[in-house]
């Protein structure tokens, strides 16, 4: 008999009862091992291994740079850490785009080199073939819509989207295409809550908002935002629930002058 108690882990399935019944889901971002490990034990439904690495991890003013490989670097390192949530792993730009061969071959290697639970990929109507595509090999895909940083210089800026008629409409017709064409989940990124809410009363699939207001079926925030390891970036949507910049400075400065007055290491600390 076995002692070790089996971790029941977090499925697609498990997000759409989730739903279903009413309980919002809580996503955060991680990219390496130590990070997986608080987060998946503190209790999260998801983590997603966001190609906001180019940003927070290689500090990259986009998440244009990354690459598939570093992605799947990043994918292998957090799911090290964890024993219980899903994990879904973006796939980078450049690893989709130019056809759904492509975008099948660049899953497929995530899902058999990092060991990961899903993908995730940005765009509505434009992916919908590489959905299908990635679907029907039995990977799960999580759609994102809304701001989606892989377009960011189509854009021109990080405001909010589908405010007008016409881009709103687009949403709309967008996040019905993603769900027919099999994905499990639709991340809605910087869209007004009203708009949010109504594609999500509209779909059967969970949807997960960042700065889409408080009616999608979860939240998802970057890690390195929330918990203040990231000073710079504070958007209103952003609640910071710790300031690890301050106080891992605070802690840094410490041990400097501790060096420097000779007080580390102690007699104590010593072999
Ligand atoms: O890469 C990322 O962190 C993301 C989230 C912002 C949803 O895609």
């Amino acid at each position: 008999m076995s002692i070790n108690k089996e971790v029941k882990r977090v499925t697609t399935h498990t997000l759409a009862k989730m739903k279903e019944a009413g309980e919002k889901i809580g996503m955060l971002t991680a990219y390496d091992f130590s990070f997986a490990r608080i987060i998946d034990s503190a209790g999260i439904d998801v983590i997603l291994v966001g190609d906001s690495a180019s940003n927070v991890m290689a500090g990259h003013e986009t998440t244009l740079p990354i690459t598939l490989d570093q992605m799947i670097y990043h994918a292998q390192s957090v799911i090290r850490g964890a024993k219980r949530c899903l994990v879904v792993v973006d796939l980078p730009f450049g690893a989709y785009q130019s056809n759904s061969e492509i975008a099948l071959a660049s899953a497929i290697r995530i899902m058999k080199e990092t060991g990961a639970h899903a993908v995730k990929l940005e765009g509505g109507e434009e992916v919908v073939e590489s959905v299908r595509k990635i679907v029907s090999a039995g990977i799960p895909v999580m759609g994102h819509l809304g701001l989606t940083p892989q377009s960011i210089y189509k854009f021109g800026t990080y405001a909010v989207r589908a405010k007008e008629d016409a881009e709103a409409n687009k949403l709309r017709k967008d996040v019905q295409l993603l769900q027919e064409a099999g994905c499990f989940s639709i991340v809605l990124e910087k869209i007004p809550a009203l708009l949010a809410k109504e594609v999500t009363e509209s779909l059967y699939i969970p949807t997960i908002g960042i700065g889409a207001g408080k009616y999608c079926d979860g939240q998802v925030l970057v890690m390195h935002d929330m918990l203040g390891i990231n000073t710079e970036f504070k958007p209103k949507f952003l609640r910071q629930y710790l300031n690890i910049f301050e106080q891992a400075t605070t802690a840094v400065q410490h041990y400097i002058s501790d060096v420097r007055a000779g007080n580390f290491p102690n007699e104590q600390e010593q072999y």
